[in-house]
């Protein structure tokens, strides 16, 4: 698999004895999921969500997610994208901001896709030391920060930045980038530029008329955003086995997104 280039086989093979995913609740929802790791002789528990104790184990992300649960979505949703792009007549380089960034996946797929210059962007300092350990200058410029409050310098360099792509992958709709950081994000994307990201299907569904999910429809039915192309796909496994299902988007930004159009989460 592509992501082992950068995070070589034997980091994430390191894992494979040490890291084993119990049998669990079968009602146990999906962001509440665990796995046990064998440290100093003893199994220790994390919870997926802990993403700053995974991205502080060198190849663990990648075996867990990766691995053991076949996930797929940073190809997905670049490879989404790149169909987007070229059959837009767009050129192949482009500038992207890689938001909920991580340790650098979904920006590898986005260098492959010719993105030539990447700034990512993610809540944790432990995201930003995993991608400049694993994928060393991968990103041009890698912010910590919230983007429901941003800092003067990172107003400056996202400005400075203007992204013609803008992507989130496995990020949105879990309590993870709430719609002000996301909203905040667009602000920076110029009018034309792509938006990329990925969802839980059912979180697109009329149902769920909170968060992110509301933001998007708005976005979609006042033409704020112009949807591209949409497509199901499997993320990756649930620890019981099952197929989680996402729907991957991509869609040109048309305007600047109301202030108004923002929902409570
Ligand atoms: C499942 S990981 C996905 C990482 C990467 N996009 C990938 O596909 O491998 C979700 C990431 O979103 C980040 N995240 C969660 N809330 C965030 C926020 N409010 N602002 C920025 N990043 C956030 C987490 O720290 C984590 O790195």
């Amino acid at each position: 698999m592509k992501h082992t280039a950068a995070c070589s086989d034997f980091l994430q093979d390191q894992w494979a004895e040490r890291c084993r995913l119990p049998r669990l609740d079968a009602d146990l929802p999906q962001d509440a999921e665990w796995c046990e790791i064998l440290e100093d002789g003893r199994w220790r528990r994390l919870r997926f969500h802990d993403y700053g104790d995974i991205y502080d184990r060198p190849g663990l992300y990648e075996h867990l997610f990766y691995g053991l649960l076949g996930c797929d979505s940073p190809r997905r949703v670049v490879d989404l994208l790149r169909m987007v792009r070229h059959d837009g007549g767009m050129p192949r380089a482009f500038s992207a901001l890689d938001l909920g960034a991580g340790n650098g996946l979904v920006g590898e797929e986005l260098r492959e896709a010719g993105a030539e210059s990447i700034v990512g962007i993610d809540i944790l300092p432990e995201a930003k030391r995993a991608a400049q350990r694993d994928r060393p200058g991968l990103y041009r410029n890698y912010l910590v920060a919230d983007l429901t409050r941003p800092a003067d310098d990172v107003i400056e360099e996202l400005s400075r930045a203007r992204p013609e792509v803008l992507t989130c992958v496995a990020a949105l709709g879990f309590g993870d980038i709430p719609p002000l950081a996301y909203f905040n994000a667009v602000r920076f994307v110029p009018v034309g530029g792509l938006l990329a990201f990925n969802i839980k299907e059912e979180f697109l569904d009329e149902r769920y008329t909170h968060g992110f999910s509301e933001l998007v429809r708005r976005m979609v039915r006042d033409k704020v955003v112009r949807l591209e192309a949409q497509v199901r796909y499997r993320h990756r496994q649930s620890v019981h086995g099952e197929a989680l299902y996402y729907t991957a988007v991509v869609a040109t930004k048309l305007a600047e997104i109301p202030r108004a159009m923002l929902v409570r989460p």
